[in-house]
């Protein structure tokens, strides 16, 4: 068991496949850590509440700010409800998107100042940071094709244009924190994605 928790989030546009990853990864790493799962936003009661307005494609009437304020609030009970409780109890967390998105999505998809969301971010953090962060990038006409199945969520109606701006927005993030920050093609199969998420892992916690 490690000695101090550690924090992972998973990262990237829709269809990257981080939920596939987060569930292979619980799998494997729960003989050995005490793992603990979450998504974002959600992950409490007040979360989940949240996540339904924000997700609800009947709220078009939502303005770019507001949206980031409902992504941050929901943020800020995660973390304080889950995620710090849980890193002083020395449990692994491993987070279905973190504050990467919201400058991702917020600002590189919607055009928000990004310097707003940085402080936003920080307010509602308490500048807790991952200790690492799998940013899954995978084309966006790909990423649509694996949703075509499901009925799109708010977000997800924005098109492919949008998903683009996001991913180069992820792009960015990774240039400027490559230390925090690590890339995964996730165009590769589920059992190879995993393998190489886990060595980062590893990496970490050694
Ligand atoms: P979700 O169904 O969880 O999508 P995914 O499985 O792709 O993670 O919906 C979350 C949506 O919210 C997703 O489109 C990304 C978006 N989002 C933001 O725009 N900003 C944020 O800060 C967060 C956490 C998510």
């Amino acid at each position: 068991m490690q000695k101090r928790g550690a924090f992972i989030s998973l990262e990237g546009i829709d269809g990257s496949g981080k939920t596939t990853l987060k569930q292979s990864l619980l799998s494997a790493l729960s003989g050995k850590y005490q793992t603990i799962g979450i998504r974002e936003p959600g992950g409490t009661v007040i979360s989940e509440k949240i996540r339904r307005i924000l997700l609800d494609v009947h709220n078009d009437g939502i303005i770019d700010k507001t949206e980031a304020f409902l992504y941050a609030a929901a943020r800020s009970q995660l973390v304080e409800e889950i995620i710090r409780p849980a890193l002083s109890q020395g449990k692994l967390i491993i987070a279905d998107r973190y504050l990467d998105s919201t400058i991702a999505y917020q600002g590189y998809g919607r055009g928000l100042d990004i310097k707003f969301l940085q402080d936003l971010n920080r307010l509602c953090t308490g500048e807790l940071k991952p200790d690492l962060t799998l940013l899954l990038d995978i084309d966006p006409e790909v990423g649509l094709s694996r949703r075509n199945k499901e009925i799109p969520d708010r977000l997800e109606k924005e098109g492919l244009q949008f998903q683009a701006r996001i991913r180069d927005g992820y792009l960015r993030l990774l240039a400027q924190e490559p230390q925090r920050i690590k890339l995964l093609n996730a165009k590769k199969t589920t059992d190879i994605l995993l393998q190489e998420a886990m060595t980062l892992i590893e990496d970490l916690l050694d």
